[in-house]
């Protein structure tokens, strides 16, 4: 008998070298066993490979292809199942076309099993982020696949997430890519914290899940229970599914819509608090925005971001939405732009921690890029919805001006939509009554070229000590004054 060992990675091109020798001398398949790594020894030693290149060898792309699929499925079978048919494609080159043929359903059907767990494998895989060590960002995610198809998986991560470094952990063993991929014998299931992009895929399932149509048999199918452990969205099943019945009587309550436009016109009064409901205090309008579904854009955020700063500044400062980084911690004005801003108003004597800072949309716009999320403009219909908002803060801080940043901005407080190069530097009215002096948005600034953003940043320094000119020369010699000053 002659016995193949077969290594735990790379086992498909040793098993393709060794079959090849094996066919080369004819061997039936009844003559060998193959082992893979972990099995126990053969206590009887074992013949040893015949040489190579007693007869031709030929395989056909169609069985190339097969092995490549059927080599990561985990029945041991698999390694003399396809040796049989390699035997078989010498003397029948289109076995693989015989859909009657056993052999062939049997391998096709091995194929089948680890094609799905691939793809099951892609798409609930969940990367856990870890503490950084140098300048790229870290991830380990933990798997458990039904099939050994570690190796298969990998090259799509290694595409898809190639400006980071992971380690993706299974029982067949870890893969490690740092710009390589490299793989190392199995260790125990790492203790993984959950991070914040678990709470995006929590608020993304949420959003996805309708109550009217609960499928738990489909549920299960697409997203086997044995994943579920290991995905973060999937905690919410139980609760979200306590909820539907309650949530269906809900939406049969609220009716049928007939046009987009008034089924947004219907929810938008259905979910909000009206006039009578109005917040007292910023702190109880910041409670309530923080549960705010008026549009779409607070499902994929990770929070409501709320303005800060002096609940009596006689200044507002108005941007467009929270960024990537605002969403994160919670605050506006903590990411690039806001530190443009920030160093601009402390140019010119204004204190940003005397201003109200806010945004016009209190949730970020994105559009996810592997793992980017890359920044979109709000909508008229989300600056609209959002503006019940920005009006309880300008009710509640009463600011003496307000400065618009950018297109969203200006359009959210004057309700004009003609485009900022004509108006920025110009004092118009707010929808309210207030003055609000437009000027552009710092991260415009940060995008420019060189020569375009120092003018820009001119401007705008320009239009921010204008600000504080109209403040007062009080104001702007205690830093930024509140109203009483
Ligand atoms: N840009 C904005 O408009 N607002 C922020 O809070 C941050 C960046």
């Amino acid at each position: 008998m002659i016995r193949v060992e077969l290594p735990r990675f790379d086992r498909l091109a040793a098993w393709r070298a060794a079959a090849r020798r094996l066919a080369s001398a004819r061997i039936q398949p009844g003559a060998v066993t193959w082992a893979e790594a972990g099995a126990a020894p053969d206590l009887f030693g074992a013949e040893p490979l015949p040489p190579p290149g007693l007869h031709p060898v030929r395989a056909t792309p169609d069985f190339l292809a097969l092995c490549r699929q059927v080599g990561f499925h985990g029945d041991p079978q698999r390694w003399s199942l396809l040796y049989t048919a390699l035997l078989r494609v010498q003397e029948q080159r289109d076995l693989l076309g015989n859909p009657a043929d056993p052999l062939v359903i049997r391998l096709q059907a091995l194929a089948r099993s680890v094609r799905r767990d691939i793809h099951k494998m892609h798409a609930f895989l969940r990367f856990h982020e870890l503490p950084a060590t140098g300048p790229r960002r870290r991830f380990a995610a933990w798997f458990e696949p039904e099939h050994p198809i570690l190796q298969a998986v990998t090259p799509f991560f290694a595409r898809r997430f190639a400006d980071m470094d992971w380690r993706i952990v299974t029982p067949e063993g870890v893969a490690h890519f740092d710009g390589a991929l490299r793989f190392s014998d199995p260790v125990p299931r790492p203790d993984l914290p959950p991070d914040a992009s678990h709470a995006l895929w929590q608020t993304y399932f949420a959003n996805i899940f309708n109550p009217a149509r609960i499928k738990t048999r489909a549920m299960r199918s697409e997203m086997p229970l044995k994943y579920w452990k290991n995905l973060p969205e999937t905690r919410l099943v139980p609760q979200m599914l306590a909820d539907a019945p309650r949530r269906v009587a809900a939406m049969a309550a609220a009716g049928a819509s007939e046009a987009p436009g008034f089924a947004a016109k219907v929810t938008a009064r259905l979910r909000l608090p009206t006039d009578e409901t109005a917040p007292a205090t910023l702190e109880q309008a910041g409670a309530q925005a923080a549960a705010c579904q008026r549009c779409d854009l607070c499902h994929a955020a990770t929070r409501t971001v709320w303005g800060e700063g002096d609940p009596d500044a006689a200044l507002m400062i108005v941007g467009e939405a929270p960024g990537d980084h605002e969403d994160l911690r919670g605050r506006p004005f903590v990411g690039p732009a806001g530190q443009l801003l920030r160093a601009v108003l402390a140019e010119v004597g204004l204190d940003p921690d005397r201003a109200w800072l806010t945004n016009a949309v209190k949730h970020f716009k994105f559009a996810p890029q592997g793992k980017r999320r890359l920044h979109r403009n709000p909508s008229a219909a989300e600056i609209d919805h959002c503006r019940w908002w920005l009006n309880q803060e300008r009710r509640l801080v009463a600011p003496r001006l307000t400065v618009a940043l950018g297109a969203s901005a200006a359009l959210a407080l004057t309700g004009r939509k003609a485009p900022l190069t004509a108006r920025r530097g110009s004092v118009e009215p707010a929808l309210d009554g207030g003055p609000v002096l437009l000027t552009w948005h710092p991260s415009l600034i940060l995008r420019l070229p060189a020569a375009e953003a120092r003018a820009a940043r001119s401007d705008f320094a320009a239009d921010l000590g204008r600000a504080a000119a109209m403040l007062g020369s009080q104001a702007r010699s205690r830093s930024l004054g509140s109203r009483d000053q």
